[in-house]
């Protein structure tokens, strides 16, 4: 018998009773193929629904999920759709969940630092909603302008805020949870403790969509910082730049709220793209670095700290922006290098790979080894403070397409080795999804692997909700 069964017009109509007519999209090619694919450039990984269903309620998704293993149907789960593993795509056809009407913040519980909100939500809008209160969201994927708060809590989406607040899992206090069976349970709470059990909301934090689908989240909130300051500092060349990271830290014993790098080609790329200009021409490589906090005086001494440590460490410039509209300026040019790189160079595969921060220089070489070898671009940009960082494989105009696939993978191979030997691993905050799931057991012992497909047919024993993710 096949794993799964085809959606048939029965079946569809039975989805409109619940989820209502306007709420599905069913044999219509053109509609469902906005659904077949995520920010991924590379095509191979899409996929087309078979219906497109846009649930309001825990209950209706409930509704979904039980007629979906009566009928051994697939369920994929998607927020905004800008993931870049494939975790949203339908890998092997059946319902796309999508969540986008359930978009509400329900509650600002002021006094106790949480928020309550659907998954829906764009994640910026948390801060927007919240900002009068004189309360902050610290997470900040570089999506944040785009990207929904649930698929930020399946994927524990990280961003350019990690090295000062953490990722995602730190401010998830509480879910509400549809499981693939189609029960519906709370874990969590406003609660700062909780021991009591096995610690299963941060088993669904980065499940990737394949353990249950989140309906409520509560989500830590903490006073928002009055003063900011944002340095971007120019350095001759990528080793000097990756250098100051742990120097900073060390030396100038500051962690700031951001160390993001940027090599040439993405500022170049990027400036392009948005029609922007950055002083790209006098550097080969560029960090920008905020700190914040609640005082004037921190915030400036920190960043005259940390201008001084560049500048005595070799840096050619450093510019200070203090003005909201100039920080945005740049910030802009760091959070669409991706978006960029996508337009212009889609023949691509944009990693993800993270080091121990102190490593980092170590890594560089293997960079300019591989990239040299296999005859590629390797731009790179990222998370320097954190160690996660956005290397992406280009293809050369002078490579044959049919060449491509085979030399990407053994570059992965390589690339993914070396981290590994470097005490990383093979993502820091995109997730596994479809696109790396064949290299998991590079990075992942046999045992642990065997483990977690227990915990997945545990909580999933039919195996409908995501499959064909994470697991080789
Ligand atoms: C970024 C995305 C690609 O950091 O994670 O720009
Ligand atoms: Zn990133």
């Amino acid at each position: 018998m096949p794993a799964y069964q085809p959606l048939t017009p029965d079946i569809a109509a039975e989805l409109r009773l619940i989820v209502g007519d306007k709420n599905v999209i069913y044999a219509d090619p053109e509609k469902l193929e906005d659904f077949a694919h995520d920010e991924v450039a590379d095509k191979k990984l899409a996929h087309m629904p078979e219906a497109v269903v846009r649930p309001a309620s825990a209950e209706e998704i409930s509704a979904i999920m039980k007629l979906a293993n009566r009928e051994r149907i697939p369920v994929t789960p998607r927020g905004a759709g800008s993931g870049l593993s494939g975790g949203a795509v339908p890998a092997e056809g059946g319902i796309v969940l999508l969540v986008d009407r359930m978009n509400r913040i329900l509650e600002i519980d002021r006094a106790n630092l949480v928020v309550v909100v659907e998954p829906g939500v764009v994640t910026n809008d948390i801060n927007a909603a919240i900002k009068e209160d004189g309360l902050f969201y610290a997470g900040y994927p570089m999506s944040v302008e785009s990207c929904f708060v649930g698929g930020n809590v399946a994927e524990n989406a990280g961003g350019g805020k990690a090295i000062k607040y953490g990722v995602t899992g730190r401010y998830v206090m509480g879910l509400e949870v549809v499981l693939p069976t189609g029960e519906i349970v709370q874990m969590g709470g406003k609660r700062v403790k909780d021991v009591v059990g096995y610690d299963l909301l941060h088993l669904m934090v980065g499940s990737e969509g394949t353990l249950g689908i989140f309906t409520k989240i509560i989500l830590k909130l903490q006073p928002l910082p009055t003063a900011r300051a944002d340095l971007l500092v120019l350095f001759r060349d990528v080793p000097s730049a990756m250098k100051m990271v742990p120097l900073i830290m060390t030396n100038g014993r500051i962690i700031p709220t951001a160390i993001e790098f940027m090599d040439r080609l993405s500022v170049q790329t990027t400036c392009k793209y948005l029609n922007e200009d950055l002083p790209y021409q006098e550097a080969g490589a560029m960090l920008l670095i905020e700190v914040d906090g609640s005082s004037e005086e921190q915030v400036d001494r920190e960043f005259e700290t940390i201008g001084e440590l560049c500048q005595a460490n070799g840096a050619i410039e450093v510019y200070v922006a203090t003005n909201a509209t100039t920080q945005e300026r740049v910030w802009a040019v760091r959070r669409n290098i991706a978006e960029a790189f996508k337009v212009f160079s889609p023949v691509q595969s944009l990693e993800d790979i993270v080091v121990p921060f102190a490593q980092i220089p170590d890594l560089i070489p293997v960079l300019d080894r591989l990239s040299a070898k296999y005859n590629l671009l390797m731009p790179c940009y990222g998370h320097a403070g954190d160690g996660n960082l956005h290397v992406t494989l280009v293809k050369k105009p002078e490579t044959p397409l049919e060449q491509w696939e085979d030399l990407e993978h053994a570059v992965l191979v390589e690339l993914y080795k070396a981290v590994a030997n470097l005490g990383g691993t093979i993502s820091g905050e995109h997730g596994i999804g479809s696109k790396r799931r064949e290299f998991m057991p590079l990075v992942m012992d046999e045992t642990l692997i065997r483990l977690q497909k227990q915990i997945k047919s545990a909580f999933d024993p039919n195996n409908i909700l995501n499959p064909g993710k994470i697991f080789p």
